[in-house]
């Protein structure tokens, strides 16, 4: 079968269209024929090589998620046919998406929602769920508050934005270019600023009367999170979900210092990363996930545009993220 494979970590030049033996499915694993696989910013940092919480043994097949049909079941798997049509998790460890075949765990695989494209479902896993589960149970976001969310334009960022407005929210959505503030508003935001402007916190001051915003999600790093914080209300809560190239480093001492010596305004500050909540909060970030999956089928959620390309083209994909370029969902086609 076709796959991309990567020998070494370091450079997308690195990445391959190889022929690799087919996979087989093991125990509690179904065989699924790839129809979608997603891009997503984790392939990105393995392939690269840069810190990410789950190994990366090489050589490496890239794609953390898919949508296909089940060819296959391992031993133990109940609950799941062959030829039913699914979307999920690849692989044990986020891997072996950009192929045509792929094994994943079966009781991570839910069926393609009526409604909903192969190619939006298979970009659904990562950033949906994600976007979700820190809303609803970090954030525990509520209605009539406001909602900041970076990036709007993005995988992450596109499905934040919608899930904050299905919970009831106001929505500012950053983005840095006058085509991704509209992609923002088209997603049904209600407002939208280039969060990267000096001065933008300014006027997130105007838009909200000088209060600030409830929620605030950080996913640029830590020299953006002063500015974050800044514009928090009082009781208002971030939610730290990412930390790209550029962004990290040290932290804003003076805002955190802002935020602790003054405990009257009772605002949080929480880390996120989507397995642990999957792991160790389970029935919670299931819920969440739940909630996800109705709004999708009631058209409530329709999670940000997806651009198909082929998977010769996933170092161009990968690429495109890298430079902060794409809009929406980047999907290859095996
Ligand atoms: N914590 C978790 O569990 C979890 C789960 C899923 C994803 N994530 C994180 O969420 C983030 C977004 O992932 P995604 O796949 O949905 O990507 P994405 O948001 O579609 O793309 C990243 C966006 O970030 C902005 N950006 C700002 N500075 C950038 C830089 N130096 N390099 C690249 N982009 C930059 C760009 O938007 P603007 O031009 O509008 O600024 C760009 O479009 C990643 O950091 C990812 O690791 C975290």
């Amino acid at each position: 079968m076709k796959a991309v494979q990567t020998e070494t970590t370091g450079s997308l030049e690195n990445l391959r269209l190889v022929d690799l033996p087919e996979p087989q499915a093991g125990p509690g694993e179904a065989l699924i024929r790839v129809e979608a696989s997603a891009v997503n910013f984790m392939d990105l940092m393995r392939v690269k090589g840069l810190p990410f919480d789950v190994p990366t043994p090489l050589p490496f097949v890239p794609g953390a998620e898919v949508a296909g049909t089940v060819v296959a079941l391992g031993e133990g798997v109940e609950g799941l046919e062959v030829g039913a049509r699914v979307f999920g998790a690849s692989g044990q460890i986020f891997n072996g998406g950009w192929a045509e075949l792929t094994t994943a765990r079966a009781a991570g695989l839910t069926p393609i929602p009526a409604g909903m494209t192969v190619e939006q479902s298979a970009a659904l896993t990562v950033v949906g769920a994600s976007a979700a589960i820190a809303l609803i149970e970090a954030a525990r976001t509520a209605a009539g508050e406001t909602v900041f969310v970076p990036a709007a334009a993005g995988g992450f960022g596109g499905y934040a934005l919608q899930i904050a407005k299905a919970l009831g929210a106001t929505v500012i959505a950053g983005a840095s270019t006058p085509q991704k503030r509209q992609a923002a508003l088209d997603l049904g935001a209600d407002h939208a600023v280039d969060y990267r402007a000096p001065g933008w916190t300014e006027e997130i001051a105007q838009l909200t009367g000088g209060t600030g915003v409830d929620v605030v999600l950080e996913g640029l790093g830590p020299k953006h999170l002063g500015e974050s914080l800044s514009i928090l209300a009082p009781f208002g809560r971030a939610v730290i979900y990412g930390v790209l190239p550029g962004y990290g480093a040290i932290a804003d001492v003076d805002a955190l210092t802002a935020l602790v010596n003054d405990p009257s305004q009772a605002q949080s500050v929480a880390g996120f990363n989507v397995t642990h909540w999957l792991t160790r909060r389970r029935q919670a970030a299931l819920g969440a996930v739940g909630r996800l999956l109705g709004w999708i089928a009631d058209g409530t959620v329709t999670g940000p545009r997806t651009t198909s390309l082929p998977l010769t083209e996933a170092a161009w994909a990968l690429s495109l993220l890298e430079r902060g370029e794409n809009i929406g969902k980047t999907v290859l086609i095996p």
